[in-house]
Protein backbone atom coordinates (compact mmCIF):
# COMPACT_ATOMS: atom_id res chain seq x y z
CA UNK A 1 0.00 0.00 0.00
CA UNK A 2 0.97 3.74 -0.58
CA UNK A 3 0.53 6.59 1.65
CA UNK A 4 -2.58 8.70 0.89
CA UNK A 5 -4.05 11.86 2.20
CA UNK A 6 -7.43 10.07 1.54
CA UNK A 7 -9.45 10.05 4.67
CA UNK A 8 -11.04 6.65 4.14
CA UNK A 9 -9.54 4.18 7.13
CA UNK A 10 -6.83 2.18 6.12
CA UNK A 11 -8.66 -1.60 6.62
CA UNK A 12 -11.59 0.06 4.63
CA UNK A 13 -9.09 0.54 1.80
CA UNK A 14 -7.19 -2.40 1.44
CA UNK A 15 -10.62 -4.11 1.10
CA UNK A 16 -11.88 -2.02 -2.02
CA UNK A 17 -8.68 -2.32 -3.45
CA UNK A 18 -8.52 -5.82 -2.99
CA UNK A 19 -12.34 -5.58 -4.39
CA UNK A 20 -11.00 -3.32 -7.37
CA UNK A 21 -8.63 -5.62 -8.74
CA UNK A 22 -10.99 -8.27 -8.97
CA UNK A 23 -13.09 -6.74 -10.75
CA UNK A 24 -10.64 -5.21 -13.02
CA UNK A 25 -9.70 -8.61 -13.83
CA UNK A 26 -12.91 -9.64 -14.82
CA UNK A 27 -13.58 -6.53 -16.95
CA UNK A 28 -10.05 -6.58 -18.88
CA UNK A 29 -11.10 -10.37 -19.66
CA UNK A 30 -14.47 -8.84 -20.83
CA UNK A 31 -13.02 -6.37 -22.74
CA UNK A 32 -11.05 -8.93 -24.93
CA UNK A 33 -14.05 -11.58 -24.99
CA UNK A 34 -15.41 -8.49 -26.37
CA UNK A 35 -13.44 -7.31 -29.27
CA UNK A 36 -13.05 -11.63 -30.10
CA UNK A 37 -16.35 -11.45 -30.95
CA UNK A 38 -16.09 -8.28 -32.68
CA UNK A 39 -13.23 -9.27 -35.08
CA UNK A 40 -14.95 -13.14 -35.56
CA UNK A 41 -18.63 -12.60 -36.18
CA UNK A 42 -20.34 -13.57 -39.30
CA UNK A 43 -23.59 -13.80 -40.99
CA UNK A 44 -26.49 -12.09 -42.49
CA UNK A 45 -26.70 -9.45 -39.22
CA UNK A 46 -22.69 -8.93 -39.21
CA UNK A 47 -22.38 -5.22 -39.94
CA UNK A 48 -25.19 -4.98 -36.68
CA UNK A 49 -24.06 -7.34 -34.40
CA UNK A 50 -19.79 -6.08 -35.41
CA UNK A 51 -20.61 -2.15 -34.67
CA UNK A 52 -22.86 -3.45 -31.63
CA UNK A 53 -19.82 -5.14 -29.88
CA UNK A 54 -17.59 -2.34 -30.82
CA UNK A 55 -19.73 -0.35 -28.65
CA UNK A 56 -20.00 -2.25 -25.79
CA UNK A 57 -16.00 -2.64 -26.15
CA UNK A 58 -16.25 0.93 -25.70
CA UNK A 59 -17.99 0.98 -22.65
CA UNK A 60 -16.01 -1.71 -21.34
CA UNK A 61 -12.79 -0.39 -22.03
CA UNK A 62 -14.34 2.85 -19.49
CA UNK A 63 -14.87 0.06 -16.53
CA UNK A 64 -11.77 -1.06 -16.96
CA UNK A 65 -10.04 2.52 -16.01
CA UNK A 66 -12.35 3.37 -13.71
CA UNK A 67 -11.88 0.06 -11.17
CA UNK A 68 -7.99 0.19 -11.71
CA UNK A 69 -7.60 3.73 -11.23
CA UNK A 70 -9.87 3.55 -8.17
CA UNK A 71 -7.34 0.87 -6.76
CA UNK A 72 -4.57 3.17 -7.19
CA UNK A 73 -6.22 6.48 -5.62
CA UNK A 74 -6.89 4.25 -2.33
CA UNK A 75 -3.07 3.56 -2.32
CA UNK A 76 -3.32 0.10 -3.95
CA UNK A 77 -1.15 -1.09 -6.91
CA UNK A 78 -3.74 -1.84 -10.32
CA UNK A 79 -3.39 -5.40 -11.23
CA UNK A 80 -4.24 -5.08 -15.06
CA UNK A 81 -1.25 -6.90 -17.49
CA UNK A 82 -2.95 -9.74 -19.32
CA UNK A 83 -0.91 -12.57 -18.02
CA UNK A 84 -2.10 -11.32 -14.14
CA UNK A 85 -5.78 -10.97 -15.12
CA UNK A 86 -5.60 -13.92 -17.14
CA UNK A 87 -4.71 -16.18 -13.58
CA UNK A 88 -7.54 -14.23 -11.54
CA UNK A 89 -10.57 -13.85 -13.61
CA UNK A 90 -13.56 -15.12 -12.77
CA UNK A 91 -15.35 -15.31 -16.18
CA UNK A 92 -15.51 -18.74 -18.51
CA UNK A 93 -13.16 -18.98 -21.31
CA UNK A 94 -14.57 -17.18 -24.54
CA UNK A 95 -14.92 -20.08 -27.33
CA UNK A 96 -12.63 -19.36 -29.84
CA UNK A 97 -14.73 -21.46 -32.46
CA UNK A 98 -17.86 -20.13 -33.20
CA UNK A 99 -18.73 -18.10 -36.02
CA UNK A 100 -22.18 -16.86 -36.23
CA UNK A 101 -24.05 -14.23 -35.02
CA UNK A 102 -26.47 -16.75 -32.92
CA UNK A 103 -23.21 -18.00 -31.20
CA UNK A 104 -21.49 -14.73 -30.44
CA UNK A 105 -24.70 -13.07 -29.09
CA UNK A 106 -24.99 -15.98 -26.49
CA UNK A 107 -21.25 -16.28 -25.52
CA UNK A 108 -21.22 -12.30 -25.03
CA UNK A 109 -24.38 -12.45 -23.29
CA UNK A 110 -23.24 -15.17 -20.61
CA UNK A 111 -19.95 -13.40 -20.04
CA UNK A 112 -22.00 -10.28 -19.53
CA UNK A 113 -24.57 -11.43 -16.92
CA UNK A 114 -21.27 -13.40 -15.53
CA UNK A 115 -19.47 -9.77 -15.02
CA UNK A 116 -23.17 -8.32 -13.85
CA UNK A 117 -23.53 -10.74 -11.49
CA UNK A 118 -20.18 -9.93 -9.64
CA UNK A 119 -20.85 -6.55 -10.10
CA UNK A 120 -23.87 -6.42 -7.91
CA UNK A 121 -22.19 -8.24 -5.60
CA UNK A 122 -19.34 -5.76 -5.46
CA UNK A 123 -22.13 -3.36 -5.38
CA UNK A 124 -23.47 -4.89 -1.85
CA UNK A 125 -19.52 -5.46 -0.73
CA UNK A 126 -18.79 -1.70 -0.85
CA UNK A 127 -22.11 -0.47 0.63
CA UNK A 128 -20.89 -2.67 3.78
CA UNK A 129 -17.58 -1.18 3.50
CA UNK A 130 -18.83 2.54 3.67
CA UNK A 131 -17.34 3.47 0.70
CA UNK A 132 -19.63 5.53 -1.41
CA UNK A 133 -17.01 6.46 -3.93
CA UNK A 134 -16.36 2.60 -4.95
CA UNK A 135 -19.63 1.90 -4.54
CA UNK A 136 -21.26 4.76 -7.19
CA UNK A 137 -17.86 3.06 -9.52
CA UNK A 138 -20.17 -0.02 -9.18
CA UNK A 139 -23.05 1.20 -9.44
CA UNK A 140 -22.12 2.73 -12.54
CA UNK A 141 -20.67 -0.01 -14.13
CA UNK A 142 -23.73 -2.05 -12.98
CA UNK A 143 -26.42 -0.06 -14.84
CA UNK A 144 -23.78 -0.08 -18.08
CA UNK A 145 -23.52 -3.51 -18.19
CA UNK A 146 -27.01 -4.76 -17.63
CA UNK A 147 -28.07 -2.23 -20.51
CA UNK A 148 -25.67 -3.89 -22.96
CA UNK A 149 -26.78 -7.21 -21.56
CA UNK A 150 -29.94 -6.27 -22.77
CA UNK A 151 -29.21 -4.75 -26.15
CA UNK A 152 -26.61 -8.11 -27.22
CA UNK A 153 -29.58 -10.65 -25.37
CA UNK A 154 -32.62 -9.09 -27.47
CA UNK A 155 -30.73 -10.44 -30.73
CA UNK A 156 -31.64 -13.82 -29.21
CA UNK A 157 -35.67 -13.64 -29.51
CA UNK A 158 -37.46 -15.32 -32.18
CA UNK A 159 -37.88 -13.62 -35.50
CA UNK A 160 -41.52 -13.50 -36.59
FE1 LIG B 1 -12.72 -2.85 -35.20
Amino acid sequence: MYATKNDLPEKTRREMIELCNARLADAIDLQTQTKQAHWNVKGPHFIALHELFDKVNDDVEGYVDLLAERAVQLGGTALGTVRSVAQRSTLAEYPLKIASGRQHVDALSSALAAFGKVVRAAIADSDRAVDDDTNDIFVEISRGVDKWLWMVEAHLAPEA
